[in-house]
């Protein structure tokens, strides 16, 4: 049996613990920190996912044999590094590879050099240059601060009013601190965003079933930015055709672009694509799955997931057949009232046991607490309802009934995810 220790905290965590918990070679399963409904699944460790020298002591004491990786930023300070120099098997990728999400200068000059389709970029670690720039180029222009910014480092300026703001915002007042010490101003692309996320030992790479996300808080896509309302998979617009184009343009010459410069990327990789009139574009990379994307992709895994993370681990992808569900699946996102600005916590939640009856429904909790058998909000994004059914526009009814058995005080939600693209 496998003993494994998930770290992070939020939807994608639960949906990975759920479907870690189907694993025939599953043993104990830990979590840190969890959250309400992952606690029914693993016990929750009460440590930051980001205190690497905590986890990496639990892990030896309590001597599990695989440690995966959710979030970003353990990642991104090489969380993967010392738990494999401390001997534990970890899934995800190690510091150097995951400078693929944390550094947009790292990420951009990467698909330059090696010819993989983007939107055209410059790289301003200068105040007086990037004005400039701005001054003449072509807008709606795209301004993003080098580093992590929780989501929130990408500004898309209609006008130099805007994008002088924004540079300045970044570059001069800090308000993302070190991620904005360089800048990437790039073209803006038309099109529709599509995720697709790939397993990759460094070598092979074999993406998973697509999805998209709707990143904007309020229906018709108004509204601020957020980590995410809903998801559906599969996209609608994502043909085997373009899933052979992305494979030969991207997602090969990708994985072996980090492995020609030293830095082989084993773990998930995530392509942000946004496919145009002219074809597919790769907006971003991230190194993990992800947040609400794992909540409708995962569930259509029929494979055993360990025996998948053993393969990346011991770069033996090729040794594993990866199967999908023909089925569809939507995710809606119950917010706080408030997100992504500002909301209360603390709040009762109600009516998860009618919904988790129906048939065909995951409820995948991301900022819960659980105490006395009650459940608690404790973040913006509280809970993710996913449906799977023969088509989307099924599975959306079915996320929508049972999002209705469920309250909170405050509680908000999209009323489109899913039927708009
Ligand atoms: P990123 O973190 O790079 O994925 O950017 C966050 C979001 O900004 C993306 O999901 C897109 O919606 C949008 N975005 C980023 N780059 C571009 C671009 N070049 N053109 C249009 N939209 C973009
Ligand atoms: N849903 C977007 C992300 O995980 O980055």
């Amino acid at each position: 049996m496998t003993d494994v220790l998930v770290v992070g905290g939020g939807g994608r965590e639960h949906a990975l613990v759920w479907k870690i918990s189907q694993s025939s070679r599953a043993g104990r399963i830990y979590c840190i920190p969890g959250n309400g409904g992952i606690s029914n699944l693993a016990e929750c460790v009460p440590l930051k996912a980001t205190d690497i020298d905590g986890i990496k002591a639990f892990a030896l004491e309590r001597k599990v044999d695989m440690a995966v990786i959710g979030p970003d930023d353990p990642l991104a300070a090489g969380i993967t590094d010392v738990l494999e120099e401390a001997g534990i098997r970890t899934f995800g990728p190690g510091k150097k590879a995951a400078r693929i999400e944390a550094s947009k200068v790292f990420s951009k000059g990467l698909m330059l050099k090696y010819g993989i389709p983007t939107a055209k970029h410059e790289v301003f670690d200068e105040y007086g240059a990037a004005l400039k720039y701005l001054k003449s180029c072509d807008y709606p222009a795209v301004i993003k601060a080098d580093g992590l910014a929780l989501g929130k480092g990408v500004i898309i300026a209609e006008n130099f009013t805007e994008a002088s703001r924004a540079v300045e915002d970044i570059m001069v007042k800090k308000v993302f601190g070190e991620a904005g010490r360089s800048i990437v101003a790039e073209e803006y692309l038309e099109g529709t965003e599509v995720t697709v996320l790939a397993f990759t030992d460094g070598d092979k790479v074999v993406p998973m079933v697509s999805s998209q996300d709707h990143k904007r808080a309020y229906d018709s896509d108004k509204g601020p930015n957020t980590g995410g309302m809903g998801t559906f998979s599969p996209s609608r617009i994502y043909s085997p055709a373009m899933a052979e184009i992305c494979m030969k343009t991207i997602f090969e010459p990708s994985v072996k672009a980090m492995s020609s410069e030293g830095n082989p990327f084993k773990g998930v990789l995530y392509f942000g694509l946004m496919i145009t009139a002219d074809g597919p574009r790769l907006l971003e990379y991230n190194s993990r799955f992800g947040d609400p994307e794992a909540q409708v992709v995962l569930p259509r895994l029929k494979t055993d997931i360990l025996d998948i993370f053993d393969a990346v681990i011991d770069n033996k992808l090729d040794s594993v057949r990866i199967e999908w569900e023909e089925s569809a699946a939507v995710c809606v996102v119950a917010a706080s009232g408030g997100y992504p600005v500002k909301y209360e916590k603390g709040f009762e939640i109600t009516g998860l046991d009618k919904a988790e009856s129906r048939e065909g429904i995951l409820v995948f909790h991301a900022g819960t607490e659980k105490h006395g058998g009650r459940y608690y909000t404790s973040g913006g994004r509280v809970l993710g309802v996913t449906a799977l059914a023969d088509n989307l526009e099924a599975a959306a009814q079915k996320a929508y009934e049972a999002i209705s058995d469920i309250s909170f005080k405050g509680m908000y939600y999209r009323r489109d995810i899913a039927k708009t693209r």
